[in-house]
């Protein structure tokens, strides 16, 4: 009977939280690099499942960096960065929107569904949900297909939402002519947690969190603000796949998203803790 009293004063115990969020938006970047052990993948479904049946909104973006640099080396294609972006020529684009919004998209899909959830996946191509036009590499140089979103058309997702579906989105696209871009998922999910007006946005990665010394986990920075940032960027400290975590927050928080996490997405039901929980996990980044 204990054990079962126990379980009870638990959920009870997530009611405040159930209570703060039904209704609200919670856009979820799933990152590619979080999604490789197949148990936990299946425990973070589960956790966005269980989202959506106590009343709130759901929205996955997903990446899929480790995928597609697989496929690409099956295809004997190398796989080339310029200033932490894929480069991607016309062979790179046509697996990436094969891996990220064929294969993954579909994986994600098929767990949430299988967790009980209604889940459904979409690229930004379809209901014509992401805009982009071509990035241009800081230093001017070419990087193919990379694409910087100009516009996100939301109508979709708020059907899928209202109809009780969890949308799953993997970041390509497109623009007037049909070309289609490569667009970072980070990025992706900021500029539609902002256009959702989305109460959080939360990144599930494969670092504790944002971290002042990438090779010690003890160094977590609990909470930051944009100022620090600033610093921390220009000290290097914020490196690589941080650096568009960090700006899709700043543009999320701007527009009036409420709340950014960056947590890791390896440790079984990050998510439900921290929203369910009052245990501070992974970095909080605020205005
Ligand atoms: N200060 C920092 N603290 C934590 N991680 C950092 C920091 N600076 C750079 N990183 C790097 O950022 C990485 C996370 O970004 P990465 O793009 O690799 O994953 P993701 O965005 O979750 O996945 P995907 O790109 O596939 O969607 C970490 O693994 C780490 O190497
Ligand atoms: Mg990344």
């Amino acid at each position: 009977m204990q054990e079962f009293i126990q379980k009870a004063t638990v959920l009870v115990e997530a009611l405040p939280y159930i209570r703060e969020f039904e209704g609200k938006t919670v856009v979820i970047k799933y990152g590619g690099s979080a999604m490789e052990d197949p148990a936990i993948r299946r425990l973070t479904a589960q956790d966005v499942a269980l989202m959506k049946y106590v009343g709130m909104n759901p929205v996955v973006v997903h990446g899929g960096g480790p995928g597609i640099t697989r496929m690409l080396k099956r295809l004997d294609i190398e796989s080339t960065f310029h200033n932490g972006l894929r480069v991607t020529d016309d062979a790179t684009m046509e697996v990436v929107e094969m891996i990220l919004a064929g294969s993954i998209n579909k994986d994600i899909v098929t767990l949430i569904n299988q967790a009980g959830g209604t889940a459904v996946g979409l690229s930004g191509k379809d209901g014509n949900l992401l805009h982009a036009r071509k990035l241009v590499s800081e230093d001017g140089g070419d990087i193919g297909h990379v694409g910087e979103i100009v516009q996100v058309h939301f109508k979709i997702i708020q059907v899928l939402c209202g109809a009780g579906m969890i949308p799953v989105i993997a970041p390509v696209a497109t623009d007037d002519k049909g070309r289609t871009w490569n667009v970072n998922g980070d990025t992706a999910a900021g500029e539609i947690a902002a256009a959702l007006q989305a109460e959080k946005l939360v990144f599930l990665t494969d670092a504790p969190g944002l971290l002042s010394d990438l090779n010690d986990p003890g160094t977590l920075i609990s909470q930051v603000t944009y100022a620090e940032v600033k610093e921390l960027t220009r000290k290097g400290v914020i490196a690589g796949g941080m650096i568009p975590k960090i700006e899709a927050c700043h543009k999320a928080l701007d527009y009036g998203v409420r709340k950014a996490h960056i947590i890791d997405g390896r440790v079984p039901h990050a998510l439900l803790i921290e929203i369910f929980t009052q245990m501070g996990v992974g970095t909080l980044v605020t205005v």
